[in-house]
């Protein structure tokens, strides 16, 4: 494995019981106050993306706008933000999803996107899937091929993994 990977892992902080009890947040925040760190995560993704003709890199508000820009740019596609509701000044399509609580949205530009362009979705962190669904929704509602759904760290035990389907998945740290 590559020994990147390690320090990555190491750089990102585990608080217990936040928002609330029982969950062990997963905080990236101290992973970007070391430069290296970030910028080997930005290299891991853009070594497996460049040159494979993707177009689009679609990054999941708040913490997929973290990571999107810099991978776009570097590989030569659009970054399209995939935001919650009510926040995208133009016509929107957009996409039901189910949290612990209730439901969500998740709202994209018409127009962002072309139908044939091939796209990777980007965010954090994978728990239950839900988020990542919907952003496989909206981009395949409109002929978008989504070639794969990227993020740091997966929860394995949520399964979020099984709810995309046949639709791969890329993660570079597998969490308790
Ligand atoms: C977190 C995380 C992922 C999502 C994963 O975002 O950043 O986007 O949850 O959960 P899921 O796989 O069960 O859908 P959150 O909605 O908490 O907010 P933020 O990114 O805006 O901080
Ligand atoms: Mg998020």
């Amino acid at each position: 494995q590559d020994d990147r990977i390690s320090r990555i892992a190491s750089s990102i902080r585990i608080i217990p019981n936040f928002p609330k009890p029982g969950i062990m947040f997963q905080d990236i925040t101290t992973m970007l106050l070391d430069p290296k760190a970030f910028k080997d995560t930005i290299d891991l993704f853009v070594e497996r993306y460049k040159g494979k003709d993707i177009s689009v890199v679609a990054g999941v508000e708040a913490r997929g706008f973290i990571f999107g820009p810099p991978i776009a740019l570097a590989i030569g596609a659009k970054f399209v933000p995939m935001r919650k509701p009510g926040k995208l000044p133009g016509a929107v399509i957009s996409e039901e999803y189910s949290l612990e609580y209730g439901t969500d949205k998740m709202e994209m530009h018409v127009g962002a996107v072309e139908a044939g362009e091939r796209a990777i979705i980007i965010d954090d962190l994978i728990a239950t899937g839900g988020t990542l669904s919907a952003a496989l929704k909206l981009l395949e509602r409109v002929g978008v091929q989504v070639v794969e759904s990227a993020c740091l760290i997966e929860l394995p035990e949520l399964k979020g993994r099984e709810r995309l389907g046949d639709n791969p998945l890329f993660v570079l740290i597998k969490s308790a």
